[in-house]
């Protein structure tokens, strides 16, 4: 019974091919045959699909009849069908599969048939779109940017653009908690996007990654480096492979990047402009592999490359490597080679993508990598405040003091808060303050926020502070110095009014509670008189 489908498609592939030849020994002699034979050249790539999976299942066939000693069901078959089965293995098993290449450079994939499965996690099968979005993903020891990344590509798409576009964001990791973790954040924060197909979560199968601690080291690069970038590759190659079908375009991203509003139609255009022309890939960013734009239907060669080296050097550097390949003569000069190279990428001005981590996937390495063409976002909001005297306890990063901040002419970006650490605004006399607004991190480092910070303020009445502490249940907490918390960050943002028993106010000041992962950037102070 079982063996019924595959006879027909066995005789689908089969029926093909011979009308095919057919067709292409006659001469060409009418409009209707051409047609004909068009569509028969699209039958044939289906057929020679067709044909690929058919030699997995027969290959899992084989296998199921020995283990189980079914010998006498081929004998039950029809002794013709049952001699075109066997001619279509012995053909079949005389071509290279593509699942054999790959098996040679990823030796450990044989013992786990469905190691190039993906697992996904999140997705509608959605495919047929301009462009498809690959985003890997790794577990942090730091900060995790991925939620901002997405938040920054889905803002301002139109309607249309959302339906002609697919992001896959694959997480790199075999534990599937981990892997299930991201999915579950995700669809809480994207649930139209995880709903409509727009947005897909992939993993790769548990047994994808070979042993990484038999790796050699090569070029000075330390164990732990050598295994980062292996990985890469392989993560790279994986996440490829997948998006292969799903679309025209596909464009590689990491999971610490902030995209300019309109990044998609300025994409789009690009990439049409260009496509008269012979290129490989079309660069949106000039960083590593950020904003790296190929055409779906090289991948498959892109991602095979990848796999033959994917031990042996980092992915920019492959990349390079396919276009030295393809276009280079050796045994002319650098110049030439150079010249080649640059018709095969093509540079978009200015930059659609910029990093913003700090803290780069491998642990210890910090990424401080900017690409200068992407030009300024506003990164502060200037507010007239009233006058004050500033003090923090951090440590701030070249010129982005407080002070600077509070005058309207910078943000401030400190080192890594501690517990303790402050911001502290004495008035040289108590004013009356209606309320406050705090907001920090900006598009250059997203992630840059205060975490688990408090706003508080001196009365210049203790005493009527005393009271209003003493009253139970008070919705005021006490703090030292005579200080009395009135509000505290959420998601990196602080704003609230202040109550008319607290008033004049002598001192305002942001206190962190506990130590952070992460530098601090406060792009925003605005105190309300
Ligand atoms: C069939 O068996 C061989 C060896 O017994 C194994 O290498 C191969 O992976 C199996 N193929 C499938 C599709 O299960
Ligand atoms: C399979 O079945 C055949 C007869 O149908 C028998 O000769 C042979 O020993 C069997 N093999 C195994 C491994 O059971
Ligand atoms: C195959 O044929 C034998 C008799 O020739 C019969 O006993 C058996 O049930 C058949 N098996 C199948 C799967 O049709
Ligand atoms: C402000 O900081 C300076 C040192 O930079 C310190 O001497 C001074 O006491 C601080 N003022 C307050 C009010 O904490
Ligand atoms: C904030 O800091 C306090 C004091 O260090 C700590 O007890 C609390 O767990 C922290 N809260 C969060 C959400 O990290």
């Amino acid at each position: 019974m079982r063996f019924y489908p595959l006879r027909v498609g066995c005789l689908l592939v089969v029926v093909c091919f011979l009308s095919l030849s057919w067709i292409k020994s006659f001469p060409d002699d009418g409009a209707e045959l051409q047609v004909l034979y068009k569509r028969l050249l699209m039958a044939e790539e289906l057929g020679g699909k067709v044909s690929k999976d058919l030699s997995i299942i027969l290959e899992q066939l084989g296998n199921m009849t020995r283990a189980a000693n079914v010998s006498h069901l081929w004998s039950n078959m029809s002794s013709s069908s049952n001699t075109m089965v066997k001619h279509l293995m012995d053909d079949l098993s005389r071509q290279p599969l593509p699942q054999a290449s790959i098996h040679f450079y990823m030796p450990h994939l044989r013992e786990h048939p469905n190691s190039l499965v993906p697992h996904v996690v999140l997705g509608k099968g959605r495919s047929g779109v301009s462009m498809v979005l690959g985003i890997p993903t790794v577990k942090r020891e730091k900060q995790s940017y991925l939620v901002n990344t997405l938040s920054s590509l889905l803002s301002g798409l139109t309607s249309s653009e959302t339906q002609d576009l697919l992001i896959i964001v694959f997480v790199a990791e075999t534990e599937l908690q981990y892997v299930e973790g991201i999915a579950r954040s995700l669809s809480e924060n994207f649930p139209k996007e995880v709903q409509s197909g727009l947005l897909e979560v992939v993993s790769p199968s548990q047994h994808y990654y070979p042993d990484f601690n038999t790796l050699k080291e090569t070029f000075g690069d330390s164990k732990d480096r050598v295994k980062w970038r292996t990985k890469q590759n392989l993560d790279y190659s994986f996440l490829m492979l997948y998006a292969q079908d799903k679309g025209t375009y596909y464009v590689q991203l990491e999971d610490d990047v902030f995209a300019k509003s309109g990044y998609y139609s300025d994409m789009k255009a690009f990439a049409t402009l260009a496509s008269s022309n012979e290129w490989l890939y079309l660069e949106f960013s000039q960083l590593g592999f950020i904003g790296k734009m190929f055409k779906t239907r090289d991948l498959p060669m892109i991602a095979e490359f990848f796999l033959m080296f994917h031990k042996d050097k980092p992915i920019d550097w492959l990349l390079d490597h396919i276009l030295w390949v393809k276009v280079c003569n050796p045994e002319k000069d650098n110049k030439h080679c150079d010249l080649q190279k640059a018709m095969m990428r093509r540079r978009y001005k200015p930059s659609l993508f910029q990093h913003v981590g700090l803290h780069s996937s491998l642990p210890g390495k910090l990424q401080h990598l900017k690409d200068k063409d992407f030009g300024k976002q506003s990164l502060f909001q200037a507010h007239s405040n009233p006058a004050a005297a500033v003090n923090s306890s951090m440590k701030h990063y070249q010129q982005h003091s407080l002070e600077r901040l509070y005058k309207g002419s910078d943000f401030m970006w400190a080192l890594t808060p501690v517990q303790g650490d402050y911001i502290l605004f004495s008035f040289p006399q108590p004013i009356r303050i209606a309320g406050y607004v705090f907001r920090s991190g900006n598009s250059q480092a997203v992630g840059d926020k205060f975490y688990n910070t408090t706003v508080e303020v001196l009365s210049s009445y203790t005493t009527a502070t005393e009271k209003l502490l003493d009253g139970s249940p008070s919705k005021y907490k006490r703090s030292d110095s005579n200080f009395v918390v009135i509000g505290e960050f959420y998601n990196g943002v602080a704003e609230g009014e202040i109550a008319e028993v607290l008033q004049p106010i002598s001192a305002l000041r942001l206190v962190v509670q506990s130590d952070s992962d992460v530098w601090a950037l406060l792009s925003e102070i605005h105190i309300k008189v």
